[in-house]
């Protein structure tokens, strides 16, 4: 079959490789991509939010499966209108991809559902919140309601810091549209985790989990950001906490959906915090995790292709999903100033130093050939380093000797991907 990816990041040439392998991939496209997602698919210059441009192109070109990445074109209907084209997919339709692109919405489903996740209120006046909070011991969780590209939520230490994190995004509009409701939830203590279930808009099946390292410099400090490494799978959760977070929040959850003609198809990401008193969800995402994809799929023994293709066709029943013993560990290489400003166009040489590495490979997330053929950076988050070995311990340590031998000096990473697993190792 003739396949379309819609994305550029890691996720999507971590996705690109697995498919460019499936012997039911004919042709690849990807929409918009990037230079190393160039070596597994045609690139097609096409932005992600230009919904009728990717449609009429894939109609052009006779594609009949397209697989979704990022949150933005779910939330804008691009699986709508590839349904409406006759177009499968694989993502969810608008109002099911809601779970992410409100929060509110996402906390609706969970009352109903007695999904167990942080208690609430939301507020459209700003006075009113205020009032909440001043009444509140922190820390005090505020979430502005819609997407905010990871950055919509402040974790406040103090009334004074709840009360300007209310003023940013509802009075000084810092979110937009996306911060005119507020979400305001209690704090939850414990180890956070990343849960990731296939569900064909009927079933849901458990696919993996991994752990993301937000902050952007080493010991979780500095801002948060898309995410600057991960691992999988995450050592905390066992296969008896698998089936708890299947049948606790999963399955009631996909249940829900349905129920209100809403049926969820696609990757359901479940952002977990791991609570003295059980697993409670923080998020839901409607996508795969990035860098999560970077860990999971290169981990992966099924055809990620058939996988998906199944799913989309509510056949999740029919297909096997089959990992490779051992872990994969992943370290972002990002520019510096990322999370802040940057600047685009720095050479970047010995990805195939780095590649020769045994169990590594190295995922493009925002990279760029210039006129004279170099490999150069085009965003923030660039590359995404992932190794493969039999424990942890040892893809640390391989990712890590790949990352030493690219040649970036206008790039920077952490050098702590890991630490939770590796002290959990050592206990
Ligand atoms: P979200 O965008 O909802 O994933 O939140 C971003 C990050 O904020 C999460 O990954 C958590 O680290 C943190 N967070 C969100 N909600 C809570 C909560 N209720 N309690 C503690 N931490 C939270
Ligand atoms: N790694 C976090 C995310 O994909 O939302």
């Amino acid at each position: 079959m003739k396949v379309l990816v819609v994305g550029s990041g890691g996720r999507e040439h971590a996705i690109c490789k697995a498919v460019a392998k499936s012997p039911l991939c004919e042709k690849l496209f990807c929409a918009p991509g990037n230079a190393g997602i160039a070596a597994d698919a045609e690139c097609l210059p096409i932005k992600v939010d230009d919904t009728s441009g990717i449609v009429s192109k894939a109609k052009e070109l006779g594609v009949t499966f397209v697989i979704i990445g990022p949150e933005i074109p779910l939330s804008l209907g691009l699986a709508d209108e590839l349904d409406s084209a006759g177009i499968l997919c694989f993502g969810p339709k608008k109002e099911a991809a809601e779970l992410e692109s409100s929060k509110s919405f996402m906390k609706s489903v969970c009352d109903r559902a007695h999904v167990p996740t942080a208690s609430y209120k939301r507020f459209t006046d700003a006075e009113a919140a205020r009032t909440y909070v001043s009444s509140k011991k922190p820390p005090i969780v505020i979430k502005a309601n819609g997407l905010a590209a990871g950055k919509g939520v402040t974790i406040a230490l103090s009334v004074e810091d709840a009360l300007s994190a209310i003023n940013a995004a509802m009075v000084d509009n810092v979110f937009g549209s996306s911060g005119s409701q507020v979400v305001i939830e209690d704090f939850l203590d414990g180890e956070e985790a990343s849960f990731f279930a296939l569900c064909d808009g009927t079933s849901a099946r458990f696919f993996a989990t991994a752990q993301d390292h937000k902050a952007v410099y080493d010991g979780d400090k500095g801002p948060n950001t898309g995410g600057m490494g991960a691992y999988s799978p995450a050592p905390i959760i066992n296969d008896a906490m698998r089936e708890r977070v299947m049948n606790e929040i999963i399955r009631p959850t996909i249940e829900e959906m349905k129920r209100i003609g809403r049926p969820y198809r696609g990757m359901l990401y479940a952002g977990l915090m791991m609570t003295k008193a059980g697993p409670r969800l923080i998020e839901y995402n409607a996508r795969f995790g990035d860098p999560e994809a970077e860990v999971m799929i290169p981990l992966l023994k099924s055809d990620l292709l058939e996988i998906l293709y199944a799913c989309a066709r509510g056949k999740l029943c029919d297909v096997n999903v089959e990992f490779k013993d051992g872990a994969a560990l992943g370290v972002v290489m990002a520019t510096d100033g990322y999370p802040g400003n940057y600047v685009k166009g720095s050479i970047i040489r010995g990805i195939g130093r780095a590649e020769a590495v045994p169990g590594v490979t190295v995922y493009h997330a925002a990279t760029k050939r210039n006129a004279n053929g170099d490999l150069t950076s085009n965003g923030g988050r660039v590359l995404c380093v992932t190794a493969l070995a039999s424990t942890i311990v040892e893809a640390q340590k391989t990712a890590y000797q790949a990352v030493d031998q690219i040649d970036w000096p206008e790039g920077f990473c952490r050098r702590d991907i890991g630490w939770r697993a590796l002290t959990r190792a050592k206990r």
